[in-house]
């Protein structure tokens, strides 16, 4: 793996140039703040406690130029088929707002969103009623993955917003502990189930929806009740109606709609049910105000690319291979699982586009959990530990006009957290070796002036587009997902033969595992 290019070559020599350089020094030059901080969409996001300046950044853009990121950018957002290996074009940000000029797009789906508004009415205001003429008070969604992750962030870190709002519950795993945590308590009467599958074919959302489905029957006795209860989203429509959910209540998702970029379409319909349309509305028109951004501004200041670009610094030339998601905030405390997939199922590839393996390391390990918890978890190893990472800091601003008490938390959270970006990037030095803390961690901060839907959308729209710049520069599609089939695969004999109905063709360690489990299951006798 070595990359030769120009640019690629002048910053392997920076990065040599400048890794012993103390992390306090760089903090140390003039103006740090003001010339390494940018601000879109409502957001601020502080590369000021990066190692970068203004040599290193400027060798980074032409990194970028050279990949002529400006053309892959016009080229995502005209449609052109940028998921190179299936042949689609990648169109999540026309769901934000429609593009002007592609009226067939807004065709289709100016008329799933109307419908997607009057259901979202008629349940919130109770006129939606169930088979036996009550109103809905409970909504399971279920779904794996980009059918899930986005919504359940979302419903959650907004949940705030919802007034004549339903519970929203959220099912995915294939462990059934995960579908009797929510069923339990739940009044059939009153509950309407969504399948949210793009391929309606995952064997997760297949199997929990079939059970679903039977403890719904069980319990209500007739099949006609399906049609008040069951939803169904996803591309694969013949696919829902097999399952036997009416036309009228299938909702439909485009092939220019990848799984993890699926939460601004038909996917986001728990969120609409938790906060209104109009709130909604708000999320969209926060990822429209970052697609703006990212589309019209200079790479320079391009909010995106920036923080693309310094993650590749961080990686790539620094050497540091993991990466920390850190909110400071327990209503985005999904926000590193959903980037987990949104980065790593997007990014974690070795062949380039052209089929050919990549010059280069691509994606490093992402991984993370909400401040303050972390601080009392895994945070000794950042600060002591023997490897190095970044980490991104999320930290939501407001509350100061909540009452005195409320605010003082709010105020707490965000002093831990530029407390522990500060002890990152300074460390401290003791006599006692046992207390010294190394430091010279890079952090980047990131500011939302609240925690709403618009501030929320631009959020995940910033993460989308550095995934795209990212996947730019490694040279690799990150539109598609076929690593993700084999261990699927896999599964299907090893369900049979767990059950004793098949041969044992597998590896001797596998052969042993499924021979383990079959002779030390628990029957209900040993119950
Ligand atoms: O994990 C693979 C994957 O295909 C994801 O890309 C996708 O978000 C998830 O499975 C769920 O897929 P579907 O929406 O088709 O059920």
């Amino acid at each position: 793996m070595a990359e030769t290019s120009k640019s690629w070559k002048q910053l392997t020599r920076a990065a040599t140039q400048c890794i012993d350089t103390p992390l306090s020094d760089w903090l140390a030059q003039p103006a740090r703040f003001e010339n390494f901080s940018h601000q879109a969409a409502g957001l601020l996001v502080d590369l000021s406690k990066q190692r970068i300046d203004s040599d290193i950044k400027s060798k980074l853009l032409n990194l970028a130029e050279s990949r002529a990121l400006p053309q892959r950018i016009e080229d995502l957002f005209t449609g052109a088929a940028v998921n190179s290996t299936q042949q689609r074009p990648a169109l999540h940000t026309a769901l934000r707002a429609a593009p002007e000029d592609r009226p067939e797009i807004a065709a289709v789906v100016a008329p799933v969103q109307a419908r997607l508004n009057d259901l979202v009415s008629r349940v919130r205001d109770g006129r939606w009623l169930g088979y036996s003429g009550k109103a809905l008070t409970d909504v399971v969604h279920i779904g794996i993955g980009g059918s899930q992750l986005g919504p359940e962030l979302a419903s959650l870190a907004l949940v705030s917003q919802s007034r004549s709002a339903p519970r929203v519950h959220f099912v995915a795993n294939i462990d059934r502990a995960a579908l009797d945590a929510v069923l339990l308590g739940l009044n059939p009467e009153r509950s309407l189930f969504i399948i949210a599958s793009k391929s309606f074919s995952t064997l997760e959302t297949q199997v929990n929806a079939a059970s679903a489905r039977s403890w719904f029957l069980e319990r209500v006795g007739h099949l006609d009740a399906i049609g008040k209860h069951f939803i169904a989203i996803s591309s694969n429509t013949g696919a829902a109606a097999e399952f036997g959910i009416e036309p009228a209540n299938t909702f439909e998702l485009w092939d220019w709609v990848g799984g993890r970029f699926s939460l601004w379409s038909a996917v986001g319909l728990p969120v609409m049910l938790a906060i209104g349309t109009r709130g909604f509305q708000q999320l969209l028109a926060g990822a429209a105000a970052m697609d703006k951004h990212f589309r019209h501004t200079a790479l320079v200041d391009n909010l995106p690319v920036l923080m693309a670009l310094t993650g590749i610094w961080n990686y790539n030339f620094l050497g540091v291979t993991n990466h920390a998601i850190l909110p400071y905030s327990e209503r985005l405390r999904l926000l590193p699982e959903y980037l987990q997939q949104l980065e790593m199922e997007s990014n974690g590839k070795s062949v380039s586009n052209s089929g050919k393996p990549v010059s280069n390391h691509t994606m490093p390990i992402l991984w993370g959990g909400r401040g303050t918890n972390g601080q009392h978890a895994f945070y000794q190893l950042l600060h002591q530990g023997s490897r190095s990472f970044t980490a991104d800091f999320i930290l939501t601003n407001g509350g100061e006009d909540a009452p005195a008490q409320i605010a003082d938390h709010q105020r707490w959270l965000l002093a831990n957290a530029l407390g522990q970006s500060q002890a990152m990037a300074q460390g401290q030095h003791d006599p006692d070796p046992h207390k010294t803390v190394i430091g010279g961690h890079a952090t980047t901060t990131i500011v939302l002036p609240e925690l709403s839907p618009f501030s929320l959308g631009a959020l995940l729209a910033l993460y989308e587009h550095k995934v795209f710049c990212q996947g730019v520069i490694w040279d690799i599609n990150s539109f598609d997902q076929w690593g993700v089939e084999l261990g699927k695969r896999l599964a299907i004999p090893i369900f049979e033969q767990l059950a004793g109905k098949s041969p044992l063709l597998q590896d001797a360690s596998t052969q042993g595992l499924i021979k383990h489990l079959r002779k030390t299951k628990t029957t209900d006798e040993d119950r």
